[in-house]
């Protein structure tokens, strides 16, 4: 028995996870390379998209509502999505997820080109289960992304968590990338980009994932 003014210990619950790796290597770079030369094609032959992007505010070019599946116009495209479905297998073991042994499958990839002064609100990836972003040009100061506490609008009296808390306490957490990370999440966390205060734009692909048999 403890004495009435012994301190008592923490139990972390509801972990949100996030996962993130680097392509990196030989091949992995020259895929890398290979993506970043397709996206920048496409956004300059995509003339649905572009317009698309204008009339919507898009602050650069996005492939979302014009291109259904980038592997059918281009190889690099083709060889990423495999690619992202083993990682995304990696990252459900790791979080203990139980896929009722389904299996995950790319089921949208689209390109994002955000060009200098741009950034993209807080938004969820709705029906899918995992998402996730591969980042092929990153430059210096372009924006961060940046996570959202999913319990935020239920924190009406909750006090705000102090500066130096620890990263998985903290309201929101932005993350930096760099050419060739790939961050995965589940698709219903609130992510946002930041401004990109960068000279040149930033290119990156997005995707969501489903189970299938
Ligand atoms: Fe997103």
């Amino acid at each position: 028995m403890k004495d009435i003014s012994a301190s008592g210990s923490l139990m972390p619950a509801f972990a949100t996870d996030i996962y993130k790796t680097e392509l990196a290597g030989t091949s992995a770079d020259s895929l890398v390379t290979r993506l970043d030369t397709g996206c920048r094609r496409m956004a300059v032959d995509d003339r649905e998209g572009q317009q698309w992007s204008k009339r919507n505010g898009y602050p650069g070019y996005t492939s979302y509502p014009s291109v259904p599946d980038p592997a059918d116009v281009d190889d690099a495209f083709a060889e990423l999505k495999p690619v992202l479905a083993y990682q995304a297998a990696l990252f459900a073991a790791q979080a203990q997820l139980d896929l009722g042994g389904k299996k995950l499958r790319v089921t949208r990839l689209w390109i994002n080109l955000l060009e200098p002064n741009g950034a993209q609100p807080s938004h969820i990836h709705t029906h899918s289960v995992l998402s996730g972003t591969l980042y092929t040009s990153v430059p210096e100061n372009s924006g961060k992304l940046r996570f959202e506490d999913p319990r935020l609008g239920m924190m009406m009296h909750a006090p705000a968590r102090l500066p130096d808390a620890r990263l998985y306490r903290q309201t929101f957490i932005p993350v930096i990338p760099q050419r060739g990370t790939l961050l995965l999440w589940e698709s219903w966390l609130r992510q946002e980009i930041t401004t990109n205060l960068a000279t040149g734009p930033s290119v990156s692909l997005s995707f969501n994932l489903n189970l299938e048999n």
